[in-house]
């Protein structure tokens, strides 16, 4: 019987050569999920023996990750703001980077609840998540907003073209007991019976086609339609920036993932709406332009396209944003 040492050595040799750039990492993650155990657990005990059914699970995984398929499909997991989401070729596997969003999110719902009394009767807070895929951001801000006891004055609607992607995210909604919160609907962009939101919050596909062949081939086990924003990328989220005048309430806000390199063309679609937009991009922890916060210009204020713009809305203005460029 092989020991936990070997097997992650002969998997870690494996994976190397079939080119990942995490061979042992990947190695300790299937292993761990072939033996029911944390990694770690593994660590501690590298001269345990592996039973021969964990080692045969180990082995398919193995084959599997050779292949290319991410590890995060073949252990069917994981994990984003902190919550373990089920993860399949159904939808998009959530990236670190979008947990921006859903810190800005929860910011300006919460802002949205605190900056005014709200006497009995006013209406709930209208968050929408276009292209939610695996429910991840929709989930991940209902599960902060429960915590804050702020959930039952806001309305989640989570919308997807693919009918494949929602049915995943109800079964993470379930998973995280919000299922009888957050509504889902197969819809393309924003479904205009529901307009208008208070909140609206995107990660929609943003890679140029032509990169798409270009990508890890990890990400050719991802939906196209996760992934493909076009011939610039901005395809999609174009036309939902096309959709705001109509579907943002007056004092709404927009919050849009967008790619690294996207900042000027968002802030040039935006301030070519009708009526007088401010975009702000910030940027991640690394630095690098992510998040476009999309605004109805303050009355009397400069219409303007810049990062500095921002209108406030009505009651106190929000605290500053970390990493705002
Ligand atoms: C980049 S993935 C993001 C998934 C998820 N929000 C996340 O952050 O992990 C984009 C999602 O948008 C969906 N999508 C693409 N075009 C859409 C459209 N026109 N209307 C609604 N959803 C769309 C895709 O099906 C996919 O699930």
């Amino acid at each position: 019987m092989a020991t936990v040492g070997e097997l992650l050595n002969s998997g870690t040799a494996r994976l190397r050569r079939a080119g990942s750039e995490s061979a042992r990492l990947d190695a300790e993650l299937l292993l761990g999920w072939a033996v029911g155990v944390e990694r770690t657990a593994l660590l501690a005990h590298p001269e345990a023996p592996v039973g021969a059914d964990a080692a045969a699970a180990f082995e398919g995984a193995v084959v599997r990750r050779e292949a290319g398929e991410p590890v995060a499909y073949i252990r069917g997991l994981k994990e984003f703001y902190g919550l373990a989401f089920g993860v399949d070729r159904r939808a998009l596997i959530p990236r670190p980077e979008t947990e921006l969003l859903v810190a800005e999110a929860e910011r300006e719902v919460a802002w949205r609840l605190t900056a005014a009394p709200r006497p009995a009767g006013t209406p709930d807070v209208r968050v929408v998540d276009v292209g939610t895929g695996s429910g991840a951001i929709a989930i991940a801000l209902a599960t902060l907003l429960r915590r804050r006891r702020m959930l039952p004055e806001v309305s989640i609607l989570a919308v997807d073209c693919s009918a494949d992607a929602l049915n995943l995210a109800r079964e993470n909604a379930v998973a995280h007991a919000v299922a009888e919160e957050v509504v889902f609907r197969e819809a393309d962009l924003l479904p205009a019976a529901e307009h208008p939101f208070d909140v609206i919050l995107a990660n929609l596909p943003y890679i140029p086609s032509a990169e798409i062949e270009r990508l890890p081939v990890a990400a050719s086990f991802e939906p196209r339609t996760a992934l493909d924003g076009g011939p610039d990328g901005l395809a999609v989220i174009r036309r939902l920036l096309s959709a705001l005048p109509s579907a943002l309430a007056p004092e709404g806000t927009a919050l849009l993932e967008i790619g690294f390199d996207q900042g000027a063309a968002v802030e040039q679609a935006v301030a070519g709406l009708p009526g007088g937009w401010t975009c702000r991009v910030q940027a991640d922890l690394s630095g690098r332009p992510r998040l476009a916060s999309v605004e109805r210009a303050a009355v009397g204020s400069t219409v303007a396209n810049s990062s500095s713009a921002h209108s406030t809305g009505p009651g106190p203005t929000r605290p500053s944003v970390t990493g705002a460029r």
